[in-house]
């Protein structure tokens, strides 16, 4: 590694490793691969083949941090962008399970992904709060002691990460799909869905099916590289009871919600709404029981979608070709080419409004309005009075008295 240890070091690394090709398949080191032996599905040994190139990868990073003298004084962040594409045309053969969903999909199978924050600096503990991938900016800033001091999409969170404290995140848009023409918006614990969405189901059973028993987790957890190079540069042993615990605590096993569940999909008239914290596999519809809740998130979610600009039409640009780029995918315009013009009218919000919605729409602002109209009609008579008063007095009183208005 060629960095200057003695400046800090911010380095993205995006391996693009389990991602289909374009045109789709996996592309493995090993096409041929005898390894994994105990998985039944074909491609989702190749997928768990190229997993394991992608964890020595990291482990290369990890050994370069080590090397140079500077894993000590890292943070380590391990995530993902989305959840796997299961199905599709752009297979990858990974699974989201026990979640709905797959990527390009609201369902938190598509959105809600697991990350690893590791600092010698923090103790080991597992973090639930709320967190948005645009919160990464200003917690890493945090982090690295310095101060954002304009206004962001995202929130910092280091203190709630490295305390253990509850999210400062309240609400996520999680997203508005001009497009196909849906969106889902997250306050709290509660998650809306509405509009045209696609491929909720709980998809990957059939790539989990074993043909031989699974090899034991413990020996490959202990001689993985990274395990070898704390052991050797930071003299931490992985105590495997303590990583089997946290294991454990991050896997959902409450299947019983989903037995015999029909599964909410939103049509014009209605959406899903779901408390994800209680019920994470979205199989439980709250819409119809909960009209206020419905009610508020819903117009959070039209006013979100009334401050959308539309995309334009995708274009493909040759430039982006990796081939073109040393098989890096990085920026490639050194240029930002001016905008393209907008599509001229945005997609309707895929919902009919409700007469509740209609209902506090007009409370709200008539409340505001009967306060405005309290002040007009004040300003009003005063204005009123005076023109009056001009009547009863010759013109040049009346400028005198009043020729700040007349
Ligand atoms: C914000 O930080 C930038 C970069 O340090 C600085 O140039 C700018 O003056 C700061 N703005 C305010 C309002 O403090
Ligand atoms: C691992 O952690 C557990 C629970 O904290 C503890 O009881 C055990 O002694 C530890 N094992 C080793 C080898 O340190
Ligand atoms: C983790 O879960 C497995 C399967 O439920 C169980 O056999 C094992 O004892 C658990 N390990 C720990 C350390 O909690
Ligand atoms: C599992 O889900 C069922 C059905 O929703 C629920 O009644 C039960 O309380 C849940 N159990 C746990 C341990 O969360
Ligand atoms: C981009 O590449 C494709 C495939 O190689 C080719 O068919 C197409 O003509 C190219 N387009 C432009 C604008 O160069
Ligand atoms: C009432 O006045 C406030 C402040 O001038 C303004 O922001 C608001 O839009 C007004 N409301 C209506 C309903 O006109």
């Amino acid at each position: 590694m060629e960095h200057n240890d003695q400046k800090p070091l911010f380095l993205l690394f995006c391996p693009t490793a389990t991602h289909a090709a374009p045109g789709g398949g996996l592309q493995s080191p090993h096409p041929d691969s005898s390894f994994y032996p105990s998985i039944a599905h074909n491609s989702r040994r190749t997928y768990a083949d190229i997993m394991t190139n992608l964890d020595n990868s990291i482990g290369q990073i990890v050994s370069a941090l080590s090397e140079s003298g500077m894993l000590k004084n890292t943070i380590i962040i391990f995530t993902s962008d989305n959840g796997a594409p299961t199905t599709g045309s752009k297979a990858n053969y990974g699974s989201n399970l026990p979640f709905r969903g797959i990527k390009n999909t609201p369902w938190e199978g598509g959105v809600r992904v697991p990350a690893v924050v590791w600092s010698l600096a923090l103790s080991s503990e597992i973090w639930n709060g709320l967190f948005h991938v645009t919160d990464w900016l200003p917690t890493l800033v945090s982090a690295a002691g310095g101060r954002v001091n304009k206004t962001l999409d995202g929130i910092n969170q280091w203190s709630s990460i490295t305390v253990n404290t509850n999210s400062r995140r309240k609400e996520v848009l999680i997203t508005i799909d001009d497009e196909e023409g849906f969106a889902a918006y997250r306050r709290g614990d509660y998650k809306l869905v509405i509009g045209n969405v696609k491929n909720g189901d709980y998809a990957g059973t059939k790539l989990m099916a074993l043909r031989k028993v699974m090899p034991a987790y413990k020996p490959i957890l202990l001689s993985c590289e990274t395990a070898n190079i704390f052991n050797a540069y930071l003299k931490i042993s992985l105590n495997i009871t303590t990583a089997m615990t946290k294991r454990n605590a991050t896997i959902y096993h409450n299947r019983t919600d989903t037995v015999n569940t029909p599964l909410c999909v939103p049509t014009l008239e209605k959406g899903c709404l779901f408390d994800v914290k209680r019920d994470p596999l979205e199989a439980r519809d709250l819409w119809n029981s909960s009209p206020d809740l419905v009610r508020q998130l819903t117009l959070r979610l039209r006013a979100y979608w009334s401050e959308m600009i539309p995309r334009p039409p995708l274009k493909r640009d040759n430039r982006s070709d990796p081939a073109l780029n040393n098989y890096i995918w990085s920026p490639w315009d050194s240029q930002f080419e001016e905008v393209q013009t907008q599509p001229e009218t945005s997609p309707i919000f895929p919902l009919k409004i409700t007469m509740g919605e209609l209902q506090s729409l007009v409370d709200v602002n008539f409340h505001s309005f009967s306060n405005n109209l309290t002040d007009y009609l004040r300003t009003m008579s005063d204005t009123l009075f005076r023109s009056v008063a001009c009547l009863f007095y010759n013109s040049t009183m009346c400028y005198k008295s009043y020729g700040n208005i007349l």
